[in-house]
């Protein structure tokens, strides 16, 4: 009796370790694997779908095909706990409901063009006017509202290959422009997203990330107590629509200079800065002091409670940090959470806004025959 008691419990353990063994190398295995599922289907009957990149570390990227989306991000904090810091829908339906671009890929022209109008080799395109009197992030649908074809791209440093081609004459830009966006989630905690873009006709070109970053990993709570570095020495003042007055201002000496790091509520409450009062806290372009092409770092934000450290590093020229002033508590996103006022903070790399109405800020004209390219990376680390 005691011999097969015995031999039993051999053979309880030998399965044991065969069977941690089984699940150890599945999830080796499965980190290099693209996991793909349904994302919900569109009004009109096409399927989305939503992509899982994973590196060695255990940090998550999840990617819808619907507008390029990133919908869910995970990052751990000091104590190894990786926690989701972004904020983002349970499903394609919840970005149907008309939510602000949230983790979205923006285009064809990201952020404002006064009034939806400019001139172009002498002839004048007209945008729809869906912010104010300005036309915002593309236009009613932009790229952040259309179906991608994904590519998954299998390996150790994971990636989702997006193709999108815009037609000529969509949301009122000229040229069938052909897009290219590659998600690539690195070894070092890294997203890198590089763009690319080519056109049959003269156009203009801005792509962006929307991401809503929140690193407290606690999307119910606000981004007033991060820390934020933005290796910026002017911004652009706005009008009170938001479009670039064409002013360089230096941020020295007022609450825009976070040359050094500094807390969000240090200055976002200041409404005696007319800049404060017409973003509604900080909705603004910061120009880089680095202007070159090279990939540089642009910002670095820092959450305290959770020690989580997020660096941007772009070859744009310019950084538009927006501190989600106008969540207002009517949105439930993932998980049924609420998103409150200023619960999430942006950092859309990319061209000045407004730029084909000022001949005086770097250009974001395409032609044919020349190839749109440029890379943003978010890193994160802990302290
Ligand atoms: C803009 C904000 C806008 C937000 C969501 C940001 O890029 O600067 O003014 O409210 O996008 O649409």
């Amino acid at each position: 009796m005691k011999k097969q008691v015995k031999t039993a419990a051999v053979l309880f353990l030998l399965a044991c370790v065969s069977m941690t063994s089984c699940n150890t190398s599945k999830k080796e295995n499965n980190n290099n694997m693209i996991e793909k599922v349904s994302f919900g289907k569109l009004p009109d009957g096409q399927e989305t779908e939503l992509y899982t990149l994973k590196n060695a570390s255990g940090m998550e990227v999840k990617i819808s095909n619907f507008g390029g989306t990133v919908v869910s991000w995970t990052a751990p904090n000091n104590k190894g706990v990786y926690e989701d810091i972004i904020l983002g829908c349970d499903s394609v339906s919840g970005y149907l409901k008309g939510v602000p671009y949230f983790g979205a890929l923006i285009g064809r022209y990201g952020n404002r063009i006064a009034n939806g109008k400019f001139t172009l080799e002498g002839k004048e395109y007209s945008l729809a006017q869906n912010n104010g009197v300005n036309a915002l992030h593309g236009g009613l649908k932009g790229f952040d509202k259309v179906l991608w074809t994904a590519t998954p791209i299998e390996g150790e440093e994971p990636g989702l290959k997006l193709t999108y081609t815009a037609r000529d004459g969509e949301e009122g830009y000229p040229g069938n422009l052909s897009v290219e966006v590659v998600y690539t989630l690195q070894k070092d905690n890294s997203l890198k997203i590089d763009y690319k873009a080519t056109t049959d006709k003269t156009t203009v070109v801005n792509l962006t990330n929307h991401t809503y970053f929140n690193l407290n990993g606690n999307l119910d709570s606000d981004i007033l107590e991060h820390e934020v570095t933005l290796n910026a020495d002017k911004f652009l003042p706005v009008d009170k629509t938001l479009i670039p007055t064409g002013e360089l201002k230096p941020v020295v000496g007022n609450v825009f200079d976070f040359l050094k790091s500094k807390k969000i509520s240090a200055g976002i409450n200041d409404t005696t800065d007319t800049q404060i009062k017409a973003g509604g806290g900080y909705d603004h372009c910061w120009v880089l002091t680095d202007s070159t092409k090279t990939l540089k770092s642009a910002a670095t934000v820092y959450e305290p409670k959770s020690g989580r450290v997020l660096e941007v590093l772009t070859t744009e020229p310019a950084i538009q940090f927006y501190t989600g002033n106008f969540l207002d508590g009517t949105i439930k996103g993932k998980n049924g959470i609420i998103y409150k006022h200023r619960s999430g903070l942006c950092l859309e790399t990319q061209h000045y806004p407004d730029s084909p109405n000022q001949s005086a800020f770097p250009s974001t004209v395409l032609k044919p025959n020349e190839t749109y390219q440029t890379t943003t990376v978010y890193k994160f680390s802990v302290k």
